[in-house]
């Protein structure tokens, strides 16, 4: 179960709201979706879910302890893929993920089943004692994403994982986030892709500006704004809709 409780924060230097006064909770067993233009506070608001970035105020907590009071009871429970894979390039692939699997304390038995069970399933095993420098860009993706699910982690928390993966793969991953909703585990993550979010989401928060203007199924969102619409049509609707709100110094929805 993951809670943000009126997080708000603004980058040193900055005189803008990255994420201002978000609040939203998703429940064990959901896949929840977190949609927003570019610079629209995703990957900070998750940076703040996951310890990597304090708020300025609010709380961020999972299964009921707040990040910022306990991070490693917290950072236990969550498995994340962050926005930018580039870190660790000396290593090699399979020394990361043992250097992951340290780092949660997961035995030898649990840790080479998942790395082989993972790894073949995102078709990288072959490639584990090669060195991550010189992995492509969908091939790292992989990796940290295999590397996220080492611990079997209560919350995935995904930044656009999506992002150069192979239509395999994407389906691979899909798969992977309905059985573990289905299993009662948490899925968070962000996407630019609205056919991804339209048919795999059980919940969906779309953000503008640091700000959430819905938040709801997408069945909701129907109701709200008309039946037969996509995703797509129904976010660029609302977005803009909310920018010129926001411009005029009106509240936002
Ligand atoms: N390190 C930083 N320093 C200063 N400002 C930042 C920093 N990172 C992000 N911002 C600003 O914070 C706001 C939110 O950015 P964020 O990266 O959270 O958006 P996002 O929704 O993840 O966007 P995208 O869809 O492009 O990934 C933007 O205005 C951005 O310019
Ligand atoms: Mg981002």
């Amino acid at each position: 179960m993951i809670e943000l409780i009126a997080v708000s924060k603004t980058y040193a230097g900055s005189n803008i709201k990255a994420v201002d006064g978000l609040s939203l909770k998703i429940s064990d067993g959901e896949i929840f979706g977190f949609l927003g233009p570019n610079g629209a506070g995703k990957t900070t608001s998750l940076k703040i879910l996951t310890g990597v970035l304090k708020a300025d105020s609010g709380q961020a907590m999972v299964d009921g302890t707040d990040v910022s009071l306990d991070p490693i009871a917290a950072k236990s429970r969550i498995g994340y893929v962050s926005d930018n894979p580039e870190a660790f390039a000396k290593l090699k692939a399979v020394e990361y993920l043992n250097f992951i699997a340290d780092v949660y304390g997961l035995d030898s038995e649990q840790r080479h089943k998942r790395i082989n069970d993972y790894s073949s399933r995102f078709e990288i095993r072959d490639a584990l004692s090669s060195s991550l420098a010189s992995f492509s860009r969908g091939m790292k993706q992989k990796l940290f994403i295999v590397a996220s699910l080492l611990p079997d982690p209560q919350n995935w928390v995904l930044d656009e994982p999506m992002v150069g993966l192979d239509p395999k793969a994407a389906f691979a991953l899909k798969s992977i986030m309905r059985n573990r909703a289905d299993s009662g585990k948490t899925v968070f993550f962000s996407t630019h892709v609205m056919e991804v979010a339209e048919r795999l989401c059980d919940k969906l928060a779309i953000i503008n500006k640091g700000k959430i203007i819905f938040i709801g199924s997408f069945q909701e969102l129907k109701k709200l704004e008309g039946e037969d619409t996509s995703l797509e049509t129904l976010f660029l609707e609302l977005t803009e809709k909310s920018g010129e709100l926001a411009g005029n110094g009106d509240a936002v929805l």
